[in-house]
């Protein structure tokens, strides 16, 4: 198969949708991997590196997109890159179409088969594409929130591991799922006083058997989220109710309540943000300052660190990938149910249910497509 990787093209995204690794592991698989030049140079990687792995490069995407059965990027097709996507062409990247109309009725027209990282699934009832991605957001929130924190960028002025005969900081983790796990492991790791709140038992049961000895938990109580947050330096949103929107977990009211100068991260702003003052920025200008409390609300995090969270991706991509071009789509969807549930688009057909009814679109069942 040959596959291609352009450059990709939205704003501020510096990933890249093949590390020189996976373009080699594909090489030895017996494929002819295209990348764009210069496509990996914002996570580090040389055209040389490509070469040296056994890729060619090729100037242009248009001649990517033109020649390549096989598309891989990190972030969803632009409007100019899918007028570019051919019949029978396939397309694994993120794709995040519930809330993209314009997107996905162009998939659908292009008669493109578009598989979505943000829908493959694992036998753990996760989502094995996007974990690496909270897994990077998370362990660079105490990071992000101890940057806040300091003076000169509007926060208290306090450093989270203390220093000998000066207590830690306080840090609250509000959701201890992949984000929040990721965040509290390196919070505690820089020495702070950390609690993660959570609503799910077995969640609890699993962070007190694993991390008991290294941070506190405790159950997500309106009550006790209030009361924990007034303690805190630091307080980290990372909750996700699948599907919907995040809920609102401290209000603007309560911001009176918390420590002047406190940061809030809010991980989740994805997904509408869990602090009521929060609104999406960017690295360019990342914190903002609402009644003296400082927050952090960058809705790509991963960007901030594109080598690392190219390399997270690539290891997670890499096996699906090598799937997709070694057996052809239709035979890795049959073989692996986790792979298929990825299928959002195919022949013209919108094939996954939650976009379908986000979207008001006819669905086919996607077992159903593979036919066609
Ligand atoms: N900003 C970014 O760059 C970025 C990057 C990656 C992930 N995210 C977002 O981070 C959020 C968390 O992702 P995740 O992968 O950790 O999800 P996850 O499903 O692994 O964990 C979410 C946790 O939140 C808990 N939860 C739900 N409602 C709660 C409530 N009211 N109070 C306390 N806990 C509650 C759940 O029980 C679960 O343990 C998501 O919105 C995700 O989209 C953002």
């Amino acid at each position: 198969m040959h596959i291609g990787c352009p450059k990709e093209i939205k704003p501020q995204e510096f990933r890249v949708g093949l590390t020189p690794n996976a373009a080699h592991e594909a090489v030895v698989n017996g494929h002819k991997v295209s990348i764009e030049t210069n496509a990996g140079l914002g996570a580090g990687f040389t055209d040389q590196d490509y070469i040296n792995a056994g890729a060619d490069i090729m100037g242009t995407a248009s001649e990517i997109f033109a020649t390549a059965d096989m598309i891989v990027k990190v972030k969803e097709p632009q409007a100019v890159e899918r007028k570019m996507l051919r019949e029978g062409q396939i397309l694994f990247t993120y794709l995040h179409l519930a809330p993209d109309e314009a997107q996905t009725r162009d998939l659908m027209a292009s008669g493109c088969t578009a598989i979505a990282y943000e829908t493959v699934t694992d036998r753990n009832g996760g989502l094995p594409l996007l974990a690496p991605m909270s897994e990077v957001a998370g362990r660079l929130a105490p990071q992000v929130g101890a940057w806040t924190l300091q003076k000169a960028n509007g926060g208290r002025g306090v450093l989270l591991g203390g220093v000998p005969g000066v207590g830690p900081g306080k840090v609250l983790v509000i959701g201890g799922g992949v984000v929040g796990t990721h965040a509290a492991k390196i919070a505690a790791g820089m020495g702070a006083d950390v609690t993660v709140l959570d609503r799910s038992l077995p969640r609890l049961r699993y962070l007190d058997d694993v991390f008991g000895g290294s941070f506190k938990n405790s159950y997500a109580s309106a009550g006790n989220t209030i009361e924990l947050a007034r303690e805190a330096d630091l307080i980290i949103g990372a909750v996700l109710i699948p599907g919907a929107a995040a809920p609102k977990l401290i209000s603007r009211a309560q911001l009176a309540e918390l420590k002047p100068g406190a940061a809030l991260v809010d991980v989740a702003i994805d997904q509408g943000g869990c602090f009521e003052t929060s609104k999406a920025t960017t690295h360019h200008d990342p914190i903002y300052d609402v009644d003296g409390i400082m927050h952090y609300c960058v809705a790509n995090m991963p960007g901030a660190v594109a080598r690392t969270s190219t390399l997270a991706l690539g290891n997670a991509t890499m096996p699906f990938m090598l799937a997709l071009a070694n057996k052809g789509w239709r035979q890795a969807c049959a073989d692996d149910h986790h792979l298929l549930n990825g299928l959002n688009v195919h022949a013209g057909h919108l094939t996954y249910e939650a976009v379908g009814a986000a979207l008001g679109i006819d669905v086919m069942d996607a077992t159903a497509a593979m036919e066609i």
